[in-house]
This record gives C-alpha cells, sequence and structure tokens, in this order.
C-alpha cells in the first residue's frame, strides 16, 4: 500500500510512526510534514488547497489511501474532489466528505444533528447578526459564565466563555456585527455553560462499522493549572483514570451508537475519523463538539497505544469490512508533554536550533521543526512531543519530562503539570 498523509504536525508524524511498523505498507509520504517526517517517509512539498496538484502526486505515485491530518481540507470538500474525478475515484481519502466534515465545519450544523439524534449536549441557540435582540434575550434566560461560539472554523479560537452578562453583550456584539472570526462568526451559538472533566473518544468507521481507539484527555492552556491563553495542546494522556468500563458504556450507547444512526439516516456517507469532545457532568457523558479528524497532541498518544496495525484497519476500511477485526489496546499509560517556543501562543521567534539526544521509553514525535542543511530548527510554536509509556501514570508523564528537559532549543518551554490532575 502506499500513503500520503497531509500535514505536518505531531499528529502526522505519529501517523507516520505507526504506518512505517506496518509491512503492508510500501511507499510513504507526508505532505508538507516536518524534519520528523523526513526521517521516516518522504516529505513532499505540496499545498494543502490546492487538490489537482495533491491529485496528480496521487497519480504519478500511486498513492492508494490519503490520510487528510486537519479538518481544513474535508472541510474544503477533498473528498468529493477525488470522487468527483475519474482518475482519482479509486483512491481511497480516509475522511468525511464536505457536507459530513460540517459537523466540524459548522457548530450549528452539529448542534441540529445532535438534537435530532437525542444525543446529550449543552442546551443551545444560533442568531444571525440581524437576530441580535433575541440573541440578547437569550442571554438573560441563562446562567453566568455565558459560552458562545462562532459557528464556522476558527482555527480552535472561535469560543469564548464570558464571566459576565455585559461581557458577553460585548463579544456577541463582536462577533456577530463587527466579524470578530470574519465570516466564521456570522453566526453564533450560545450555549448552555457544562460544569464538568472534558475528554476525548476517537471513532474510526468506514461508513457501516466503527472501532473504538483508546480514549484521551488533552491540556489546551499555556500555563499551569490550567491557566492562560488556549493553544492548539500542550499535552495528552492515554487511558483516561475517570473514564472506567460504565463510562465508556454510557458513551457508546448514548452517544457513539446515536451518531452512527444518525450519520446512516441523513445518508451523510461518512469514512474516516470522528472525535468526540466530552465533558463528564456528575458522570454523564455530554457532547462538547464533534471533529473529523485525529488530535494532536491526542493521536501522540493514542496511536503508540494503538496495538492493531494501523495500515489493516485502513484496508478494512476501504473494503467496509471494519468489523472484522478488535481494536487492542496497549494496556499501559501513555502521556505527551509538548515543548514549544517561548511566547507561543502569541508572537514567537522561528528557526531556533535544536539539539535532540535519544532517551530510552520516550517517542519525540515532530511539529513545527524542519531541517536546515544538516541541523532541526523551530519552524512553529508548538515544537517537540515528547511520548512516553509507563505502568503508571506517574512513570509515564516522568518519562515525558525526562525527554522535554533534554529537548533543547533557545526559548523552550513546557508545562510542567501535565497529568498531576489525575494523579491523586
Ligand atoms: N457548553 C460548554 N460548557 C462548558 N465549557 C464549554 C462548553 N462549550 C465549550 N466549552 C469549552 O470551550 C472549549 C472549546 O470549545 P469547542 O466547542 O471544543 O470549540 P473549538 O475546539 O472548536 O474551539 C471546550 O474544550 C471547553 O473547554
Ligand atoms: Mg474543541
Amino acid at each position: 500500500m502506499n500513503i500520503l498523509i497531509l500535514g505536518s504536525g505531531g499528529r502526522e508524524h505519529a501517523f507516520a510512526w505507526k504506518l512505517h511498523q506496518s509491512e503492508l505498507v510500501n511507499r510513504l509520504y507526508v505532505a508538507p510534514g516536518n524534519a520528523g517526517t523526513g526521517k521516516i517517509a518522504q516529505n513532499v512539498d505540496l499545498s494543502l488547497d490546492d487538490f489537482d496538484s495533491i491529485g496528480e502526486f496521487c497519480l504519478n505515485e500511486q498513492i492508494d489511501v490519503v490520510i487528510p491530518g486537519s479538518e481544513d481540507p474535508l472541510v474544503n470538500g477533498i473528498v468529493d474532489f477525488f470522487q468527483s474525478e475519474a482518475a482519482l475515484e479509486h483512491i481511497y481519502v480516509f475522511g468525511p466528505n464536505a457536507e459530513s466534515a460540517q459537523l466540524e465545519g459548522s457548530k450549528d450544523f452539529a448542534k441540529i444533528f445532535m438534537e435530532e439524534n437525542h444525543i446529550p449536549t449543552a442546551g443551545y441557540k444560533t442568531f444571525n447578526g440581524e437576530q441580535i435582540e433575541d440573541a440578547y434575550s437569550f442571554l438573560r434566560e441563562l446562567n453566568a459564565p455565558y459560552v458562545l461560539k462562532a459557528d464556522g472554523l476558527a482555527a480552535g479560537k472561535g469560543v469564548v466563555i464570558c464571566p459576565t452578562l455585559e461581557e458577553a453583550d460585548q463579544v456577541l456584539r463582536e462577533m456577530l456585527l463587527d466579524s470578530k472570526f470574519g465570516r466564521a462568526s456570522s453566526r453564533v451559538v450560545i450555549e448552555e455553560f457544562l460544569d464538568g472533566i472534558e475528554f476525548s473518544v476517537f471513532v474510526m468507521t468506514d461508513g457501516e462499522h466503527y472501532a473504538i481507539l483508546p480514549e484521551a484527555k488533552d491540556y489546551k492552556r499555556i500555563g499551569e493549572g490550567d491557566t492562560g491563553l488556549n493553544t492548539g495542546g500542550m499535552g495528552a494522556v492515554s487511558p483516561v483514570p475517570f473514564v472506567d468500563k460504565t463510562m465508556m458504556d454510557k458513551v457508546v450507547r448514548r452517544i457513539v451508537e446515536p451518531t452512527m444512526i444518525g450519520l446512516k439516516k441523513r445518508e451523510m456517507e461518512y469514512v474516516g475519523f470522528i472525535f468526540i469532545g466530552l465533558i463528564s457532568v456528575n458522570d454523564d457523558p455530554y457532547v462538547i463538539e464533534y471533529n473529523v479528524r485525529m488530535g494532536d497532541p491526542e493521536t501522540e498518544v493514542v496511536m503508540p497505544r494503538l496495538k492493531n496495525d494501523f495500515a489493516q484497519l485502513l484496508d478494512l476500511c476501504a473494503n467496509k469490512r471494519l468489523n472484522d477485526i478488535e481494536i487492542e489496546q496497549d494496556p499501559r499509560n501513555c502521556t505527551t508533554v509538548f515543548t514549544v517556543s517561548g511566547g507561543y501562543p502569541e508572537a514567537y521567534e522561528k528557526g531556533k536550533n535544536i539539539t535532540l539526544d535519544d532517551v530510552e521509553g520516550v517517542l519525540f514525535f515532530h511539529a513545527g521543526t524542519k531541517k536546515d542543511g544538516d541541523s532541526v530548527v523551530t519552524s512553529g510554536g508548538r515544537v517537540l512531543a515528547c511520548s512516553a509509556f509507563g505502568q503508571t501514570l506517574e512513570e509515564a508523564i516522568n518519562r515525558s519530562y525526562e525527554g522535554a528537559e533534554s529537548v533543547k532549543f533557545e526559548g523552550k518551554y513546557f508545562r510542567k503539570d501535565i497529568a498531576k490532575d489525575l494523579m491523586n
């Protein structure tokens, strides 16, 4: 099998790392990739919104499977593009078409879908600019804090949680009337605030059957104790101690099954990953959001814990036979800690020299790195994810920290409290 992975983050490196171990994989490409993927696969200089060039590359290199790492190509219709071109039709793009990708691309679409299928989620209403008076009234029916979400894709910045009504009114105006998030906030979803603890469940589906991958919990804020600005993700753990069998059974029965049935009812022909962002409120799971791809940094703990051959899973999906196999999870704990550029998620410098030694038991997944001559330099905010296993969570996280300490570049920062909240 020849495989092309689209993206350049830790998630894509983790996919490549996993596929590199498979005997079913012949040639492996990552576009555009990073210094880490370049060691185990061939990096290709392709732009992720240039579907024509991606298609042409796939034909020239006889690619069998394309794995889009992030949501953008999916929401922009890469699956529809491949299906509409006779020459590309036979290539399996592992992701949903543009319509189905609306589960992530439009918060309002996802809410309607959940409502239709009686899937537990926060109460909500959606408003456009002309309905701002109704939106003010709706805010007054809710209790603080207030959750305002830009309907469209906003690079993980479109959700604002406001402690007071005054702030909520202000942010609402900025979103609806002043295009705070561009077109993404021309409609705003206002939600009831749910107080609980978050985790994520990952589903793989071939359109007929589904399989559940190891669950994870990520750490989004830049500062310790979950303070400061939101980031792409500073660390993750899998398994999640409070997600026991009872909780997982609830998630499957109340959320995963109705989601699969809902997709069928709408004839959405969904293949690919479904990342379900959940919150446990008094031991009951509610959906915060759907994503139509894997998470980053969650993939950096999920792929290591997946014992199955990932290429075999993809092959089974392509033949709509995912039900032929049981998912096997490594029972050990896996953690990851992201080392990031000083200043991130605000302004930061790039091009810093990175030195990286082997640390026993640590998997380094590259994100914002690139080759510069013979050296490797930083090229993004999140630089390297340090993943490690342990019999206990403590053992795993201590190893991840050994990894994070050993990574050297000017301005390096990482959170020192990943997994701490789960260890008492
Ligand atoms: N209804 C809600 N109640 C409490 N917190 C919420 C709610 N909706 C979102 N959040 C918080 O905001 C974060 C971002 O929201 P989410 O819907 O996942 O948007 P995105 O990931 O697209 O920015 C969530 O991870 C969660 O911490
Ligand atoms: Mg989210």
